[in-house]
């Protein structure tokens, strides 16, 4: 039996709560995260290299690159080294990310010149990717409140080569006295309960319980609300999960709904495999339809 099988035996609740999300589909999806082939993606860093570029240098050196929906991202076949020590990953030419991970900067699509707020942004593969596609014009706010997780967020910010980045360490929560209707987009890439990468983090299944789904929903719901508050008028807010319990994402967007009169914007097809959300317009990523990470992603305009 493969290890990561025998870990989410041994959590009997999270067993069963992916049964009920996932229903007919779950011995597929079981059948996909406990496959010991595991196929990251990487994406180009658009600020330093082209993707053709890129491509060419990881190939001369072994790699096998499969092209994606996002023009600027590959899935990596095979890879002769360790991704995050090549002297490409090195000066900053690309990021292990996985696909999932790059639509929510993706779909906020943010505008060259315009103000971003990144309220849970460590270790900053979107912030990262958000000043890509703003080709490092504009400002981008990207704050955590995790000390120790900042720290690599500034490293990324420095390795990618991004300088239209502000970077803070506060609640997020907290930053809506100073920044109310200030931004003209906002990600809640918000904390949560990770089922989404139990196929590249097993682990999870180790701590998961449905305490850590409760207190995380709480977080998220706050987070969304006080970005909300952060956005001007006319912007747009993604909010996205790495994760797969309703609890944390159609019912946070519910209840953010119900409070806020936000208007929730369908979230444009990928094309991946995605299917919708409970809420119509939202977006479910299911590993083994997608083949990435599980995600959840809600677009609102305001
Ligand atoms: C899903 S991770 C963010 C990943 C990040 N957006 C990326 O793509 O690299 C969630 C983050 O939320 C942070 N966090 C938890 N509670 C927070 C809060 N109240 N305010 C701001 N950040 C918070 C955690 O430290 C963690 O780094």
């Amino acid at each position: 039996m493969p290890i990561k099988e025998e870990y989410l035996r041994r959590n009997r609740t999270l067993w069963n709560t992916l049964r009920d999300v996932l229903k007919d589909e779950y011995e597929e999806y079981l059948r996909y995260i406990t496959s010991p082939i595991y196929r990251p993606y990487i994406r180009a860093n658009t600020l330093k290299i082209t993707p053709e570029a890129l491509k060419e240098r990881l190939l001369a050196k072994g790699f096998v690159l499969e092209g994606t929906v996002l023009p600027y991202a590959f899935r990596v076949l095979h890879y002769p080294s360790e991704m995050g020590k090549t002297l490409e990953h090195f000066l900053g030419y690309y990021y292990v990310q996985d696909l999932a991970s790059m639509l929510p900067a993706h779909i906020l699509s943010p505008k060259p010149h315009s103000y971003v707020l990144d309220i849970a942004a460590a270790p900053g593969s979107k912030t990262t990717l958000l000043c890509a596609l703003m080709e490092n014009t504009g400002m981008v706010f990207a704050n955590d409140a995790s000390m120790d997780r900042v720290r690599a967020l500034v490293n990324n910010v420095e390795r990618m080569g991004c300088l239209n980045v502000v970077v803070s360490i506060y609640r997020g929560e907290r930053l809506v006295r100073f920044y109310r209707e200030y931004y003209d987009y906002v990600l809640v890439d918000a904390p949560c309960s990770s089922i989404g990468t139990l196929h590249k983090n097993p682990e999870v299944a180790l701590w998961w319980s449905p305490k850590d789904v409760r207190v995380y929903s709480r977080v998220q719901y706050r987070l969304l609300l006080a970005g909300w508050e952060m956005l001007k008028p006319g912007g747009r807010l993604v909010y996205s999960t790495c994760t797969l319990t309703y609890q944390e994402n159609e019912d946070v967007v519910e209840e953010f709904l119900r409070v806020s009169g936000a208007r929730l914007v369908p979230v444009p097809d990928v094309g991946i495999g995605e299917v919708d959300g409970g809420i119509p317009g939202t977006k479910r990523f299911y590993p083994h339809r997608t083949a990435t990470e599980g995600f959840f992603i809600a677009l609102f305009e305001k």
